[in-house]
């Protein structure tokens, strides 16, 4: 039997939001990126970290097509060239990008033509974004007569006005207080229940570890580790953080503990005066801890012992 050819049709083929395969790229000589493949689903929320230097916002700039020269591998936006999908990309850059002499207004306007919309369109989808991000401002105030977290919101607004269904925001939380940030995550939040794929890049990393779905991990221009943060817990082996603050500390006693940690693989995080912190692999390692204390005949109190956070898992780096 023949069918009708409405229902013949295949269902469209979905296309993963970004796919990259063995990305490499140098600015001249210096390689920054050496072999990114990853890829980003939708609706979901993934924070690319990473040490300062090590190639996160070029690697964004380079899938939101803002660095033009040539890369080596493969960046599929929707299963495209991303030059053939860019409006379905929005990139928040970390610098402001609205123009200084220009009202609000008029940014917007720019900013809707810049993305290829028309003037109505942008100040529609604006007034929405505004309200949610709650910047109650008159809009022929010039950018400079806003506080610092409300041109970091603007920033943000101007590069969402064409409702793409792929986030990329570039240290979106600098310059944002703790009520400005919640506020964010909220927005962001919504906007992959909507559907959006939303990559970041934020430096805050317990606070990011909370509301994320992944998390990739960049290190010598590769991707170290792709996952929950539980599992990169798991991996580095840091299963508890143990901190201890000695009634004395000699230089000799010291030196002894580092020894001893180094022979027994115990990673110390961090030290101050008679301040240690250790990543413990189980308890057992405590136990080991305790019985090196006592055989140094050191008197100590114990401050804490519990999961750590990605902030301390990323000091063992
Ligand atoms: N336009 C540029 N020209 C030359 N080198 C650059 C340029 N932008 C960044 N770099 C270098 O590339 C490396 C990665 O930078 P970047 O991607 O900004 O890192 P991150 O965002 O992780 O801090 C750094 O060593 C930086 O100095
Ligand atoms: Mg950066």
């Amino acid at each position: 039997m023949k069918l009708p050819k409405f229902l013949t049709k295949k269902p469209k083929k979905k296309h993963t939001p970004l796919k990259t395969q063995e990305v490499k790229f140098s600015y001249g000589k210096q390689a920054v990126l050496q072999d990114i493949s990853l890829e980003i689903k939708e609706a979901s929320i993934t924070a690319i970290i990473g040490k300062s230097g090590c190639g996160k916002s070029t690697f964004l700039k380079l899938i939101s097509g803002i660095i033009s020269k040539s890369h080596k591998g493969k960046i599929k936006i929707f299963g495209k060239n991303k030059t053939w999908n860019k409006n379905k990309l929005g990139f928040v850059p970390q610098e402001l990008s609205m123009i200084p002499d220009l009202s609000i207004k008029d940014n917007i306007n720019l900013a809707g033509l810049n993305l290829g919309i028309s003037e109505r369109t942008a100040m529609t989808k604006a007034k929405e974004l505004l309200e949610l991000l709650k910047l109650n401002e008159d809009l022929d105030k010039k950018p400079d007569e806003l506080s610092g977290g409300q041109k970091v919101r603007l920033n943000i607004i101007l590069s969402l006005l064409h409702n793409p269904q792929f986030l990329i925001l570039d240290e979106p939380f600098v310059g944002l207080d703790f009520q400005n940030r919640k506020l964010l995550w909220h927005f962001l939040e919504s906007m992959k229940k909507k559907g959006k794929a939303i990559v970041l890049t934020s430096h805050l990393l317990s606070e990011t570890e909370e509301h994320v779905d992944r998390i990739i991990i960049l290190k010598n221009g590769k991707v170290f580790f792709t996952g929950k943060p539980e599992k990169l817990k798991e991996k580095l082996k840091i299963k508890y953080i143990f901190e201890v603050k000695f009634a004395y500390l000699s230089k000799e006693n010291l030196q002894q503990i580092k020894d001893n940690c180094y022979i027994k693989r115990i990673p110390i995080l961090d030290h101050y005066d008679k301040y240690i912190m250790f990543a413990l692999e189980s308890e057992n390692t405590r136990d080991q801890l305790t019985r090196l204390f006592k055989k140094l005949n050191l008197s100590y109190e114990e401050l804490s012992l519990r999961e750590p956070n990605l902030d301390e898992i990323f000091l063992k780096e």
